[in-house]
């Protein structure tokens, strides 16, 4: 039986410390489930056509050469799985042989990602960050894009993509983050937390309060530095970080020595 005097509902948890919730893993999945119909859609409007912009720099971070294996966690509806795509086409890749696989525990994500991916015929498949369908250094490349902030235990995810990266393979992290500048950041704020929500919970219908957790799970999910201390405590090296568009969203990458 639940303990309703202490346990506080999604509402309350959105507007504290989302990610101290017991049932964040369920919450989480519930609410992109609901949003995954028009993910894309508000991506692309909220972030004024930006959020492809970040993927491209992150898939350059990731130095990729032709024969890499690429596994792109949290894919969602699959818009960074594609990028990998189109980064290793350019440079000659046997996307036949080696095509980069998408991985999201929100089942209804993969849907989209495979029609998405019609000509590319990218795999996709339903797993969680924290616990990979893939053997021990099997891959180059592990990459995640606005999920790691969503992951129950981030460190305990990043432990997972450092098992299955090969010696030299790359972690690839993409995450919102707020401006340091303090006026840019009050700008930003009052848009990420006032009008954002608004919008982009009228355009997706959603009744999970998707779009309140998000301001406040970026707001409340640790900082810069404690991101790259987290890369370089789960054993990667030379982890650095790459911010873009004043700061709001930000690339970390980490190699596996
Ligand atoms: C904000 S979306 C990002 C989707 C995509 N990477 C992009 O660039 O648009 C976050 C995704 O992380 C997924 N996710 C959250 N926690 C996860 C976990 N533990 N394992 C796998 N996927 C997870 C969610 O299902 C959701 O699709």
């Amino acid at each position: 039986m639940t303990d309703t005097k202490t346990t506080p509902t999604w509402d309350e948890a959105l507007l504290a410390n989302p990610h101290a919730v017991a049932d964040k893993r369920s919450r989480v999945q519930r609410m992109f489930a609901a949003i995954a119909p028009s993910y894309d859609l508000n991506n692309r409007l909220h972030s004024l056509w930006m959020d492809q912009r970040w993927r491209r720099k992150a898939v350059k971070l990731a130095d990729l050469k032709s024969t890499d294996r690429v596994v792109d966690v949290a894919c969602g509806t699959g818009d960074l799985t594609l990028a990998f795509n189109r980064g290793l086409h350019r440079l000659g890749a046997d996307l036949n042989a080696n095509r980069p696989i998408g991985i999201d525990f929100t089942y209804e994500m993969l849907p989209i990602a495979t029609r998405k991916s019609l000509a590319a015929r990218n795999v996709f498949i339903n797993g969680d960050a924290q616990m990979l369908p893939l053997a021990d250094a099997t891959s180059d490349v592990i990459s995640i894009a606005f999920g790691i902030r969503n992951v129950a235990d981030p460190a305990a995810a990043i432990r997972e993509f450092h098992r299955v990266l090969r010696p030299g393979g790359r972690v690839i992290i993409l995450e919102f983050s707020l401006p340091t500048n303090p006026i840019l950041r009050g700008l930003y704020n009052f848009y990420f937390r006032h009008i954002l929500p608004r919008t982009a919970t009228w355009i997706s219908g959603d009744r999970t309060g998707a779009y309140k957790y998000l301001p406040q799970s970026v707001n409340t999910f640790i900082n810069r530095d404690s991101m790259v201390k987290m890369l370089s405590d789960c054993g990667f090296s030379r982890v650095t970080q790459h911010p873009m568009t004043f700061g709001i969203c930000v690339c970390y990458r980490g190699i596996k020595s």
